[in-house]
């Protein structure tokens, strides 16, 4: 079910003498927007859920039915297949900010309940993750944007620095950009797709941030709702997204398709034409 992800490769900044936990315990699940962290507990990892993005797409014209039992059946069956002690949601599980729509009140402290009634739940916030608090039924445990750190891995969303422990931890994982790389064909056609980027931190942004002299490496998760878009890390991007993209030293990202196909480094790719099959 799951597969390896292995480190960034040979950049300058790459992750020799890096003080994280071996990756061998941490990996994506085959095919899935979801990632297994194995240790003492088995913590299923999934972000961006983003409940409630159709009520954006009424606003805007679109008019599509609620996705949210879909998105649970979904999240349940990893759940039943996978059988972790704990479902980590790594910030954004719902959307509309600042304000919470009438459909996210309805549906989220249903889709919590039925989630729980399966294993574990913690969130860390996000920054759509405003009045959550109050849809969050009893047991379900949400963290600050700060993070938290299990097993020696550091969680957090990426819209905020992180706690100096979880920078600490060494191996950080990450959500908030949602990922993707453009590839194009001979044709000039091209598409989106997700991809988990994994890259070393980037040193001076940590030393300038925290006083740390860290040789980590950063997780970037997909997100998990295939309708909320993604950022085209191979294409120029329009803003910074928060700490995430200082943190993580890009260019050095090594990107995987989510059947675990390796891209090659992030500068490999838009060096060779912007992604070209
Ligand atoms: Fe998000």
């Amino acid at each position: 079910m799951t597969a390896g992800l292995p480190a960034p490769g040979t950049c300058s900044s790459s992750s020799s003498g890096s003080t994280a936990p071996s990756a061998s315990s941490i990996a994506p699940v085959f095919g899935a927007p979801l990632l297994l962290a194995e240790g003492k507990e088995r913590l299923l990892i999934a972000s961006d859920i983003h409940l409630g993005l159709e009520y954006e797409l009424w606003l805007g014209g679109v008019s599509i039915p609620s996705q949210t039992k879909k998105i649970l059946a979904a999240l349940k069956g990893y759940l039943e297949a996978i059988r972790p002690d704990r479902l980590l949601i790594l910030g954004d599980l719902k959307h509309n900010v600042p304000k919470t729509s009438w459909q996210e009140r309805r549906e989220i402290p249903g889709f919590l309940h039925q989630l729980s009634g399966l294993t574990k739940v913690d969130i860390v916030s996000g920054n759509h993750d405003s009045n959550l608090a109050d849809m969050v039924p009893l047991g379900v445990r949400v963290h600050p944007p700060s993070g938290i750190v299990r097993e020696g891995r550091g969680y957090f969303h990426g819209h905020t620095w992180p706690e100096e422990r979880v920078v600490r931890s060494g191996l950080l994982v990450a959500a908030h950009l949602h990922p993707a790389v453009r590839l194009k064909d001979p044709l000039g056609n091209s598409q989106s797709h997700p991809v988990w980027a994994r890259a070393p931190l980037k040193a001076e942004a940590i030393e300038e941030h925290y006083g740390l002299a860290s040789s980590g490496e950063i997780i970037i998760m997909p997100a998990f709702n295939p309708l909320c878009g993604g950022l085209a890390l191979n294409e120029p991007a329009e803003d910074m997204r928060g700490p995430v993209l200082a943190m993580a030293d890009m260019e050095c990202a090594r990107l995987y398709l989510l059947d675990g196909t390796d891209l090659g480094l992030l500068a490999e790719i838009k060096a060779s034409g912007g992604g070209s099959i």
